[in-house]
């Protein structure tokens, strides 16, 4: 194995927003990141659809520090948010929070994708993806992207169960990448790994066609791992 990074950026004080809280893939991660004894504060358009979400997870967990708020008050609160809105609804969405979001970090997990009779297949994004078009709207935050390949049926079972997949995470901005790597590590299974430049970003979204396709043809919830790299 090659390549050991040894930087670790301390996360455990930070708190959590994750906007589109309510879905399976926010809610999924919040969960996670709950077991793991973080704070963890859901978004939604609906104050009461977060808090009710956010109660979901502590009766499934049996505790957790986490509570519900609408989008803009949950992006307020937190020191590092996740987006994880469907596509559509996107960038209007962060247009909506860039003075909640302003100074800190934000991961973007969207997958800009297209379904036809042939299946899944990646959007084009005039930006060049979904977390560049993040950047655009967000001069003022630190964004990253992260977890486009997390399946939100694992992040669910916390039944004992490891996360076994790792987290490509990509950013201009080395301790914020630093940051969302131990993020993702929090999670029990799960291992990040610095993926390259926001730039880079399109590839990685894009990915995620293909493992849809993998899922339907072996009937999995497959994820990536990266070889002979130890971080
Ligand atoms: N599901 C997965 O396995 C998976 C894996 C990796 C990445 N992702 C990415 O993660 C994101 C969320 O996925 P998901 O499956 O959780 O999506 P989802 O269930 O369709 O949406 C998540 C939440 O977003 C909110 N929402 C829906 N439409 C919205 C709009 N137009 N504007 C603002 N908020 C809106 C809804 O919450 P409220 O109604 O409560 O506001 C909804 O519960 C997607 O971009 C997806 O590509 C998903």
């Amino acid at each position: 194995m090659t390549g050991k990074d040894d930087q670790v950026a301390d996360v455990s004080q930070l708190t959590i927003g994750v906007l589109g809280g309510t879905g399976p893939q926010g809610k999924g991660l919040a969960t996670r990141w709950a077991q793991a004894g973080m704070k963890v504060v859901l978004g939604s358009r609906s104050s009461e659809r977060a808090e009710s979400a956010a109660a979901e997870i502590v009766d499934q967990l049996g505790t957790g520090n986490i509570t519900g708020a609408d989008n803009a008050s949950c992006a307020g609160q937190a020191d590092v948010v996740l987006i994880a809105v469907p596509y559509d609804g996107h960038g209007s969405l962060l247009e909506s929070l860039r003075e909640q979001l302003t100074g800190k970090i934000v991961i973007d997990c969207v997958n800009p994708l297209g379904f036809d009779k042939q299946g899944p297949y990646p959007l084009r994004v005039e930006a060049g993806s979904a977390a560049q078009e993040a950047e655009n709207l967000l001069p003022d935050s630190r964004v990253t992207a992260a977890f486009h390949h997390v399946s939100a049926v694992h992040l669910a079972d916390v039944s004992g169960s490891e996360v076994d997949t790792d987290v490509l995470v990509l950013g201009d901005d080395r301790d914020a990448t630093d940051v969302v790597r131990e993020l993702a590590g929090k999670v029990a299974g799960m291992r990040g790994i610095y993926a390259g430049r926001l730039r880079n970003a399109g590839q990685v979204e894009a990915l995620t066609a293909n493992l849809i396709a993998i899922n339907r043809r072996y009937k999995a919830h497959a994820g990536v791992r990266v070889t002979d790299v130890e971080a």
